[in-house]
C-alpha cells in the first residue's frame, strides 16, 4: 500500500482544488493542469494565503486573465493562485477601484458608460486588471499607466501595501512590483465628460481597427513580442517570411505577425517552437533580438 501524503493545512483552510485545468484559463487556450489552484475571495484572504505558502516554503505563480501566458502541457506546481474572484468595483471620489478579477473590457465599457473618460484607449485589450497593470497593457493609443493611481498588492508577509503610480515606476509593457506580490486592486482616475457618445465612437473606432488588423476570432495571447524601439515586430515577423507559418495546430498568423493563432488542439511546445522562429529570424533576418510580453510557466524547451 503506498503511504498517502496528507494535504497541507493552506490546502483545506483556502478550499485549494487539485489538477485544475489551465488551458481554459488562458485566451490561447493551452496547457496542462495545475497541481494546486486557490482562489482567494478577497483582498487579505490573498494577503494571508501567500504568508501560510511562504511560511511553509511552497513557491506560487499568480494567474490573472491569463492573456500573456504560455503554460507547458504538463502539470504545473507547486499553487497556481486565481485571481478571479476578486470582482469588486467600488467608485471613491474621483476614483474608480478595481479587483484585481475584473476583465479589463468590462472595466473599460462600464468607465465609458458612465460617461468617464481615458480608459476608453485600452478598448479590446484582453486580461484582467491584475494582469493589466502587472504588464503596464496597452496599445497605440494610451496604456494602463494613463489611468492608473494607485494599486493594492498582497505580500508574501501577509500584509497589504498600497503603491502609488510613481512608485510602480511604469514603463513599456513593465510595471515595478514587489517579489512575489499578487495584485488585489487597482485604481483609476478618469475624467468625467458629458459627451458619452464620443467616448463611445472612439471605443467603437479603436475595437474595428483592432478587428481589421489582428486576427481576434482566433484563440490568441494578443502580441507576442514587444515591439523593439522604432520598429514592429510584427513587420519584422513578416520580413523574416514567417507569417502563415504552421507548428502542428498553432500557426503564425497570416494576418499579423506578432500574433500565434491556436487553430484547435495547440500544444504548448508547438507554440514555442513558433515564438523561437520568430526570434532566430528576425535575429538574423535584421539584426533584432526581440524581446518577449508572452510568460512561460514553468521552463519549457522544444523537443
Ligand atoms: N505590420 C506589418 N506586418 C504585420 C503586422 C504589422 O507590416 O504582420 C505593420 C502595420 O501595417 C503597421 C505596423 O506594422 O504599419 C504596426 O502594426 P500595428 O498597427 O498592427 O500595431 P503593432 O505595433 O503591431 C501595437 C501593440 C498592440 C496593439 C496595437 C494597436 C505592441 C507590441 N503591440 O501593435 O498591442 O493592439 O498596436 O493599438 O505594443 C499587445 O500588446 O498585446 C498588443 C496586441
Amino acid at each position: 500500500m503506498p503511504l498517502s501524503v496528507p494535504d497541507p493545512a493552506w490546502a483545506s483552510e483556502y478550499a485549494a482544488e487539485r489538477g485544475i485545468s489551465l488551458r481554459e484559463l488562458t485566451t490561447v487556450h493551452v496547457g496542462g493542469v495545475a497541481r494546486w489552484l486557490v482562489r482567494p475571495r478577497d483582498a487579505l484572504a490573498t494577503a494571508y494565503l501567500l504568508r501560510d505558502l511562504a511560511r511553509c516554503e511552497t513557491g506560487w505563480r499568480v494567474l490573472g486573465g491569463g492573456s500573456n501566458l504560455l503554460v507547458a502541457d504538463g502539470e504545473v506546481g507547486p499553487v497556481v493562485v486565481h485571481m478571479s474572484a476578486l470582482q469588486t468595483v467600488e467608485a471613491v471620489g474621483d476614483e474608480v477601484i478595481f479587483g484585481a478579477g475584473v476583465a479589463l473590457q468590462r472595466a473599460v465599457n462600464q468607465s465609458t458608460d458612465e460617461g468617464l473618460a481615458g480608459a476608453e484607449v485600452l478598448t479590446g485589450i484582453p486580461g484582467q486588471m491584475g494582469g493589466a497593470l502587472a504588464m503596464n497593457a496597452g496599445g497605440r493609443y494610451g496604456a494602463m499607466a494613463d489611468v492608473v493611481r494607485w494599486a493594492e498588492v498582497a505580500l508574501p508577509s501577509g500584509e497589504l501595501a498600497r503603491i502609488s503610480a510613481a512608485d510602480l515606476r511604469f514603463g513599456y509593457r513593465s510595471t515595478f512590483l514587489p517579489e512575489g506580490a499578487a495584485v488585489t486592486r487597482v485604481a483609476w482616475r478618469l475624467k468625467p465628460t458629458e459627451d458619452r457618445s464620443a467616448l463611445k465612437r472612439r471605443a467603437g473606432g479603436i475595437l474595428k481597427e483592432k478587428n481589421a488588423a489582428q486576427p481576434t476570432q482566433a484563440w490568441n495571447f494578443g502580441c507576442m513580442f514587444k515591439n523593439p524601439p522604432g520598429q514592429s515586430a510584427g513587420k519584422l515577423i513578416e520580413a523574416a517570411g514567417l507569417k502563415g507559418r504552421q507548428e502542428g495546430m498553432a500557426r503564425i498568423s497570416p494576418r499579423h505577425g506578432n500574433f500565434i493563432e491556436n487553430l484547435g488542439e495547440a500544444r504548448a511546445l508547438d507554440i514555442l517552437t513558433l515564438m523561437e522562429l520568430c526570434e532566430s529570424g528576425v535575429l538574423l533576418g535584421a539584426g533584432i533580438r526581440l524581446e518577449r510580453e508572452v510568460r512561460v510557466w514553468p521552463g519549457l524547451s522544444p523537443a
